[in-house]
């Protein structure tokens, strides 16, 4: 069983979309004074670096070599929307992307002939990412009650901002839209 060139560029993606993501959650950090949050926030930053890690055990494994790439999900989103500036900017992002990282992971993991090990990290990490989904789905409905209106309207920019992206990253990679 072998992983073809152009899984191998996706896994490459993930591996560094994941790492993308785990910095911008840690540098966050250093900008929150609540204790809670402090330990959410770094707690989520440092399982995204060991997802990052996963990923580049997987790819070692399966016989690929991992490589730096400017390219990441990210990336693609501040292309579209500009860079999350605030922590809810952030958390609404991250949110969203998640959501789509969750939708997205059970796909490939549905797609036929995906390598056994590849489907473990798949699955390992549908488990880790309720978690995340959870904690910051409990935030930002704190902020809501707060904020109100402020907070639907990013989700909903990102919302958009996320669509786009990932139909362009479907056709790039051949997988459909799990929208
Ligand atoms: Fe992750
Ligand atoms: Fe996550």
């Amino acid at each position: 069983m072998f992983v073809d060139e152009i899984e191998l560029a996706l896994l490459n993606f993930y591996r560094a979309s994941e790492l993308h993501g785990g910095l911008i959650l840690g540098q966050m950090v250093r900008r929150t004074r609540d204790p809670e949050l402090i330990m959410q926030l770094t707690r989520h930053s440092a399982e995204e670096v060991n997802h990052a890690l996963l990923w580049t055990e997987t790819i070692v494994a399966v016989g690929g070599k991992p490589s730096p790439v400017r390219d990441t999900y990210q990336n693609r989103y501040v292309e579209v929307v500009g860079t999350p500036i605030t922590l809810l900017e952030v958390l609404a992002l991250t949110q969203v992307f998640e959501r789509r990282v969750y939708r997205h992971f059970m796909l490939h993991l549905r797609k036929p002939g995906v390598h056994p090990i590849v489907a473990r990290t798949l699955q390992r990490m549908l488990d880790e990412e309720r978690g995340h989904l959870s904690w910051v789905k409990h935030w930002l409905d704190e902020q809501a009650r707060e904020k109100g209106r402020e907070v639907t309207d990013v989700m909903s920019r990102y919302l958009a901002a996320d669509q786009r992206v990932y139909d362009a990253l479907s056709i790039q990679y051949g997988f459909r839209s799990a929208a």
